[in-house]
């Protein structure tokens, strides 16, 4: 118990999966889901339920899935002994950090929500103190789940994996999530009597229910729903967990005051914030680490990513922003522009055509369609910047690093590759010459050759 007499919660993550029916060089824990691995998914909902200490059990040399896990410790299972050995891999963690609860989940599971783990939660915290509380559900197919026996009290008496299960039990509809709340101070306890005489000589984490029971501790179940338990053992699954996910972050965006005209085409990260009265049109889509502020309208077929947005925007239609746009209050982005790391200031007017990167721009400015900023040398990255009220004038070439002034006007075609002051004009143009007639007698001679030329066919 915390100082506070809270009760205190340890979460074991189980990671350790090879995941070969992902066909992957990535661990399959690592797959993003919503832009975001499926780990990072269910160590975001512990903190949500603020769990008090984490470990993931991971495999032998998934140097990758300990980095994903900081700053979460991490616990090596190197035999895959069965879901009881792969939490014992913990033991050291789980005996160093003692809590009132040890919570199992797992890291191929990202959908389960801090909703469902609270309701567990509280189920072990009712005065009937079940030894374990474990997350049921009804899947359409019920197939290789284990099953929950339940006695007419809803008493949970024990779990039967399908294999060791008989044909009365193969018929029970409630099945095991896998995901479970043990009673802290039994725990190491109970996990250590779990044996392996059993249809795939496993330890199974799933007879901690029987063990709590011959001591006298009877365990519950929470019921929860078969999308928050999906379990991704494929690319198809990692699909369906991707809709799931999707689904529920274009409800969330529209309850919290976006207008998606076709939600089913427009895809979210899982921090995408939005503002109230945005409007996001047809396929538009917002990779991780985008902000959108009020009252900003998103037009159709536009790419956002790593974007801060102010408020009273305008993007697209087509248009791509790219991380480390940052666009104030009243800018306008049109169709086929794309922003990389950029700031534009108040009111600014990107609207067909450009490339703008590496550039600070102030309030004001209007870029006109075409224009380019040459960032990049072929070896180094330079800096453009645009200052207040600067007027670039369409197919300028910026060759960075460079300054407009404030004021200044770029005419059409340019190619600007020096400072231009305040107030100034500047044209690298060259300077157009006029030849009387000459279109005239070129039009009258070609269509006499192209005439000779067919007489010659007949
Ligand atoms: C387990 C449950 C079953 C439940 C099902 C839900 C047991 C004995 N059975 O069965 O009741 O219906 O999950 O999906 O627990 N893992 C390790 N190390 C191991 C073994 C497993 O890390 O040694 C991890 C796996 O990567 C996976 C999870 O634990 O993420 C479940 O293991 P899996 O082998 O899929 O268990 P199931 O047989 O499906
Ligand atoms: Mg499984």
């Amino acid at each position: 118990m915390q100082a506070d007499g809270k009760p205190t919660t340890t979460a074991v993550v189980l990671a350790a999966g090879l995941g070969t029916r992902m066909k992957s060089d990535l661990p399959k824990v690592l797959h993003p889901v919503a832009g975001r691995p499926m780990l990072g998914h269910v160590l975001g909902t512990l903190d949500e339920i603020g769990a008090d200490h984490t470990v993931v059990v991971i495999g032998e040399g998934m140097a990758n899935v300990e980095a994903a896990a900081q700053p979460h410790a991490t616990a090596v299972q190197k035999d895959r002994l069965g879901t009881g050995h792969a939490v014992l891999a913990a033991r050291e963690f789980l005996a160093a950090h003692p809590s009132d609860d040890l919570m199992v989940l797992y890291g191929d599971t990202p959908l389960i929500t801090a909703e469902t783990l609270s309701a567990m939660l509280a189920a072990r915290r009712a005065p009937a103190a079940p030894g374990v509380v474990v997350l049921g559900f009804e899947p359409a197919d019920p197939g290789p789940y284990g099953r929950l026996i339940v006695d007419e009290n809803g008493t949970l008496e024990g779990i039967v994996e399908a294999r060791d299960a008989t044909p009365e039990q193969l018929a029970v509809g409630l099945c095991n999530s896998g995901v479970m709340v043990i009673d802290g101070a039994r725990a190491l306890e109970w996990l250590d009597r779990i044996g392996n005489d059993n249809a795939k000589g496993e330890y199974y984490l799933t007879d901690v229910v029987a063990i709590a029971r011959a001591d006298g501790r009877p365990s519950a179940v929470v019921r929860g729903d078969a999308d928050e338990v999906l379990g991704v053992n494929s690319r198809v699954e990692l699909a369906e967990a991707e809709a799931i996910a999707q689904t529920r972050l274009r409800i969330r965006a529209m309850e919290s005051g976006a207008t998606l005209t076709d939600p089913a085409s427009v895809f979210f990260s899982w921090d995408t914030q939005l503002g109230r009265d945005v409007s996001v049109g047809p396929n538009v889509v917002f990779g991780p680490g985008v902000r959108i502020g009020d009252n900003v309208e998103i037009r159709a077929f536009c790419h956002i990513d790593g974007a801060t947005v102010a408020s009273n925007v305008i993007i697209g239609p087509f248009a791509r922003l790219r991380p480390g746009a940052d666009l104030s209050d009243g800018v306008h982005i049109g169709n086929f522009v794309e922003i990389k790391a950029s700031t534009l200031g108040e009111g600014t007017k990107v609207n067909h055509l450009s490339y703008v990167g590496d550039s600070v721009v102030g309030k004001g400015v209007n870029i006109g369609a075409g224009t380019i900023t040459c960032n990049y040398d072929g070896y180094f990255k330079s800096k453009t910047v645009i200052e207040d009220g600067a007027f670039i004038g369409s197919n300028t070439a910026l060759v960075a690093p460079v300054t407009v002034g404030s004021g200044a006007i770029t005419g059409a075609g340019s190619a600007i590759a020096k400072n231009i002051a305040a107030g100034s004009l500047a044209v690298t143009r060259a300077d157009q010459k006029e030849i009387k007639g000459w279109a005239d007698r070129f039009n009258t001679r070609r269509a006499r050759e192209k005439q000779a030329q067919k007489d010659n066919k007949d």
